[in-house]
């Protein structure tokens, strides 16, 4: 991989999969961390999140899952860890 997103911050809103597949955000989330960028997983579903930023880690990435739900462009933080 190229590293294009090294040193860069990644959000991904609805890093999850609803399902056992790979839904966008959660192959979206995968990706961005496969090109070097951290990335802040956030999903409604704080479970779903937390399984995509483990591929991430699993892979040697680096990643944080919170609980978010997005509304019309604006993001409520329901709870999560900040990035280091
Ligand atoms: N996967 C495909 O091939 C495909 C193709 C065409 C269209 N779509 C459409 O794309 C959309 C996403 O489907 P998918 O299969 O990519 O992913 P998915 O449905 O498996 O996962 C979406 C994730 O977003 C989260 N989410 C939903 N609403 C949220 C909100 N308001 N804030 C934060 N997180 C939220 C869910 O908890 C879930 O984890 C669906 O509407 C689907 O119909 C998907």
């Amino acid at each position: 991989m190229p590293n294009r997103l090294q040193s860069k911050v990644a959000i991904v809103v609805g890093a999850g999969s609803i399902g056992p597949g790979w839904g966008n955000g959660k192959a979206t989330a995968v990706a961005f961390a496969r090109e070097g960028a951290k990335v802040l997983c956030a999903d409604i579903n704080l479970a779903a999140a937390e399984e995509t930023a483990s591929i991430i880690t699993q892979e040697g990435g680096k990643a944080k899952a919170i609980a978010a739900v997005v509304v019309f462009g604006g993001i409520v933080v329901m709870g999560g860890n900040p990035l280091r």
